[in-house]
């Protein structure tokens, strides 16, 4: 059985793509069938596991707009058991291109998936920093989300809206969707604020809460750059252990 997961968070930089393409590559080299789905216009998560933009003919823009299937638009990555459908900038204009569609556009990522998500353990979907139609496209598609959390000031701001979204998605296109966990990123273990704002986080979402903390990790951050994930580009940093270890969580809590 296959396990839908996006990650999910409008708030821009909290490291939702950096844990889609690290998340994703640690379950492959678990020897898990994979597909990352990119639904950012930005196309982060494609470039960040080595997708050549020159190299991508048809996008998840082309699913949601012309409703083509994945299978034409999935391809491999350099990591074996790891797919990925790729974004490209064209998506930034989906929504608008939609708007006149009356039925069904939320639903189309969904549609899509159905046909081909039993070829894979895990589908993880990244998400752009906005609570449109791309995300409703994602949330309608999935079983649950992993909502990145960054440990600083403003944390909790906007997770309220967030989290009355995930609400108005099960009250309309999907029923069965449920959080599949909270992960605290870029923690900085030298600044008490950081501890602070953890603890507030566990207050709240009490044990959706991953006990895997993602630290600040420079190597997390130079990784892309190489097109490359974590355990590829620096297998001993404290970035890669810790992805290896929430991937372990996930897993478990899957099985
Ligand atoms: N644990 C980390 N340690 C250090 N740098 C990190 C870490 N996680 C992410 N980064 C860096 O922080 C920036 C934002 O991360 P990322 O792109 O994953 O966030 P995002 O939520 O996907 O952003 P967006 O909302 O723009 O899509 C990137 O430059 C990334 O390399
Ligand atoms: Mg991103």
């Amino acid at each position: 059985m296959s396990r839908v997961i996006a990650i999910t968070n409008q708030k821009g930089g909290v490291g939702k793509t950096t844990t889609s393409v690290n998340l994703a590559a640690a379950l492959a080299k678990k020897k898990l069938k994979v597909l990352l789905i990119d639904m950012d216009p930005q196309a982060n998560a494609s470039q960040g596991i080595g997708i050549d933009r020159d190299h991508i003919e048809l996008s998840t823009y082309h699913v949601l707009t012309e409703e083509r299937d994945l299978s034409e638009v999935i391809i491999p990555s350099y990591i074996k058991g790891l797919d990925v459908a790729p974004a490209d900038i064209d998506l930034a204009g989906a929504d608008l291109e939609l708007a006149n569609v009356k039925r069904g556009r939320e639903k189309r990522l969904k549609k899509a998936l159905d046909n081909i998500k039993d070829s894979y353990d895990f589908v993880i979907i990244d998400c752009p920093p906005a609570l449109g139609l791309l995300n409703t496209n994602a949330l309608t598609a999935c079983d649950s989300v992993l909502i990145p959390v960054q440990c600083e000031y403003y944390a909790l701001e906007g997770l309220t809206q967030l989290l009355n979204t995930i609400l108005l998605t099960q009250g309309t296109f999907n029923r069965k969707l449920t959080i599949e966990g909270v992960l605290l990123t870029m923690l900085d273990q030298r600044t008490n604020l950081g501890l602070e704002v953890s603890q507030e986080v566990r207050k709240y979402f009490k044990e959706k809460v991953y006990k895997t903390v993602i630290p600040r990790n420079v190597k997390l951050s130079e990784a892309p750059s190489s097109g490359v994930s974590i355990f590829d580009y620096d297998n001993n940093s404290e970035g890669a252990k810790a992805y290896r270890a929430l991937a372990k969580e996930v897993i478990s809590r899957n099985v």
